[in-house]
């Protein structure tokens, strides 16, 4: 698919990998609807964009992609700019990690569910009939390597990825016949904001390794790739697939070593407390 000119909404443009790729798509000389919450970072963004000479051209809305009434202003104004949709990118989302008692039901439980999941369905749901009348479109969605492994302190998060994982692979089989792929990309550790929002209060040795961290450019010039060439899943790094094998056919061993070597050190304190 040749980009340029093509209409692209990204979802969570306002920093890390959504901004990432918006940029990615501006080089392409496409037309980006930037959306997030943060609608200055957005603006500052658009400048950028539209002053790469390449005829690229922005839009900007602010939404709060957990509220379907946003999503649904953001379709509408959408189509009321472009008159057409030719790539969804689901990359709005965030992770909000600690052990399971020590989440808030609402603000840590509710809203992760409300903007991985929800927030990936209900868009997908308002851009589909667009997308079906054209037959032709291309719905990228942002998964995780927790979309695949469940780790420690992740639950709620692994959950919403594997939801994203599942909604994904049955879209995928339902909307080809229109001509419309549906991929999905599982990253492992990327350099963004996502730790700062993360709410992570216990001093942890667990980490990504150095040498397997992405930048958000990494990720965003992988989604671009995409759409020219659509896949079921990329993981990025490729490294991670060993992890991800090993977690399906050995999952005993898996379980054995993140309890030892990652749960019961990290519960040390409290363990010695009861
Ligand atoms: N960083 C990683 O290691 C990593 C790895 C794998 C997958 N991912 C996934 O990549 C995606 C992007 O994360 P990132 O790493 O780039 O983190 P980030 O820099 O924190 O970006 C998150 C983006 O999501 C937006 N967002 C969050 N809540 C929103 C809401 N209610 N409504 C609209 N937008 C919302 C934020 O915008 P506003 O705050 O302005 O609304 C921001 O633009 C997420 O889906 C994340 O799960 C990240």
């Amino acid at each position: 698919m040749d980009i340029k000119g093509k209409v692209v909404i990204v979802t969570g443009a306002s920093s890390g990998i959504g901004e990432a790729t918006a940029r990615e798509f501006g080089r392409e000389g496409a037309k980006i609807v930037l959306a997030a919450r943060r609608v200055d970072k957005l603006q500052s963004l658009a400048m950028d964009i539209n002053s790469m000479g390449n005829g690229a051209e922005t839009f900007v809305v602010q939404a709060d992609l957990s509220k379907l009434e946003d999503i649904q202003m953001l379709v509408a104004q959408t189509l009321e700019k472009f008159g057409r949709i030719d790539v969804l990118v689901n990359n709005a989302g965030f992770g909000r990690l600690d052990w399971l008692e020590n989440l808030d039901p609402i603000k840590d439980i509710q809203a992760q569910i409300d903007v991985n999941v929800m927030g990936v369905i209900q868009t997908t749901r308002q851009v589909l009939p667009v997308m079906i009348k054209q037959r032709a479109g291309s719905i990228i969605n942002m998964c995780s390597m927790a979309g695949l492994i469940g780790t420690p302190t992740y639950t709620i998060y692994a959950a919403s990825k594997h939801a994203v994982h599942g909604f994904s692979e049955a879209l995928r089989r339902e909307v080809k016949p229109w001509g419309i792929d549906v991929s999905l990309i599982y990253p492992g550790g990327v350099v963004t904001e996502f730790n700062q929002h993360a709410g992570i209060k216990r001093k942890t040795n667990a980490s990504t390794p150095k040498f397997m961290l992405l930048t958000a450019e990494q990720v965003g010039s992988a989604v671009v790739k995409l759409v020219r060439r659509p896949r079921r899943m990329w993981i990025i790094p490729w490294l991670w697939s060993v992890t991800a094998f090993m977690n399906k056919f050995i999952p005993g061993f898996v379980d054995y070593t993140t309890i030892t070597r990652f749960t019961i050190p990290e519960r040390e304190d409290e363990l010695n407390v009861k």
